[in-house]
């Protein structure tokens, strides 16, 4: 059984969260495509080639481009030769692109389908946690240059997104858990039955066994990914372009991305994150605003899917640095997302330097979390 979660805007569209779901696409791509990009990276052939199939027997001109994997595919080099391929195979504004992949994928082949004749419709198939609750929904598209990561892009929301849960099966352990990192970001912003899920089943997360894994360890990550999905579309239904209530999306960011800087984007984005929760929830506790006991929360649910809750304390300055350098930092104010209490967060503008710091005391205070550490807690 599928589940249809519909994302509001100018353009309305549909995430559809299930299995076997191909026979959705041609509703999904719309009257009028004759033909058909299939984007993927190698690690995903046979799934893009799949599809091409499947496209050509329905009819349509379908092609597919194998794309580097990860983040080597997000370059303006890989974004000139998908439009080489448009442009040689005569792709006119009525035909469409469809994404397989992580998020590195739905980020390229959305923003080749934003700049292609000022926009082609792109329909994203994401293949990890991440790119489902997160990546795919929302129209944020892009790529990196040498000097960062996501500073080109666009907006620019799919004609839909098919979320075939069933591609989970052959993703690690490790990306399971550094796509969860975003799952519990959305349970501590909206949504606390997605934190008792995964408190009651942590173990079973933490330790995917893909095509092994239990029903009921299905059914929960089924679960997970329509509640999260939930929260992203009204999030973005409401507030596109990053104005007002998208921000929230942004929880445990502010600091997550500064380490990853600082990391050079060794660790996992999710691992990153992770440590930001814990630092924006010790600063919403220093503040007054917020209860020990959701701080405690906070690690207690991080720790048992393997995710780290802390970092070095020799690095405050440089994180500090990184932090007032991000882009999504509005002048010199420092801003983040905190909480009140699960489900209801805020904004806290210009904290006092004092206060960050004793923050950041706090979660550097357990033995600092290196890469490598990192790693074995994730069991690689
Ligand atoms: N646009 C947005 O709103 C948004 C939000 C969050 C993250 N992102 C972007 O998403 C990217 C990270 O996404 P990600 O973690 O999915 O990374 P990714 O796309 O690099 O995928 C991670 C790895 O998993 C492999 N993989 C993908 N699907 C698989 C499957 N089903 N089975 C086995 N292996 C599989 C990929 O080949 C890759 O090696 C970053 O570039 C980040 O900037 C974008």
């Amino acid at each position: 059984m599928s589940v249809r979660v519909t994302v509001n805007g100018d353009a309305p569209y549909d995430v559809v969260i299930g299995r076997h779901l191909l026979g959705e696409l041609p509703g999904m791509l719309g009257t009028g495509v004759r033909r058909v990009l299939v984007m993927h990276p190698a690690s995903l052939s046979a799934t893009g080639e799949a599809v091409r199939e499947d496209l050509v027997a329905q009819g349509y001109e379908a092609f597919v481009v194998e794309l580097p994997d990860a983040e080597e595919q997000k370059t303006a080099q890989v974004a000139a030769f998908c439009w080489q391929v448009l442009g040689q195979a005569d792709f006119t504004r009525s035909d469409a692109i469809v994404s397989v992949g992580g998020g590195a994928t739905t980020d390229l082949a959305g923003f080749v389908a934003a700049t292609w004749l000022r926009g082609l419709r792109v329909v994203h198939m994401p293949t990890t946690l991440l790119a489902m609750v997160d990546a795919a929904v929302g129209g944020k598209t892009g790529i990196n240059t040498a000097e960062g990561k996501n500073l080109v892009g666009a907006f620019h929301p799919p004609a839909g997104v098919l979320c075939d849960l069933a591609a989970l099966e052959s993703l690690d352990r490790w990306d399971l858990v550094a796509g969860m990192a975003e799952v519990v970001k959305t349970g501590f912003i909206a949504d606390e039955r997605i934190l008792e899920l995964v408190e009651a089943h942590a173990d079973d997360l933490r330790g995917w066994k893909g095509p092994d894994a239990t029903d009921e360890t299905w059914a929960v990550l089924a679960e997970l990914v329509e509640r999260s999905v939930r929260v992203k579309a009204r999030v973005v239904g409401e507030d596109l372009t990053e104005q007002g209530l998208r921000e929230i999306l942004n929880y445990g960011h502010t600091l997550g991305h500064a380490i990853e800087l600082t990391e050079r984007y060794q660790w996992r984005h999710g691992a990153a994150v992770a440590v930001g929760m814990v630092f924006a929830a010790e600063l919403a506790r220093l503040g007054g605003k917020l209860d020990d006991a959701v701080v405690d929360r906070h690690r207690e649910i991080l720790t048992s899917l393997g995710l780290p809750t802390s970092y070095r304390g020799d690095r405050w300055d440089k994180l500090l640095g990184a932090m007032r350098r991000d882009k999504k930092t509005r002048g010199d104010l420092l801003r983040f997302v905190v909480l009140d209490d699960v489900a209801r967060p805020t904004r806290l503008e210009g904290p006092d330097p004092t206060l960050l710091a004793a923050a950041y005391a706090e979660v550097s205070k357990e033995p600092p979390t290196g890469n490598a550490e990192v790693k074995v807690q994730l069991g690689l």
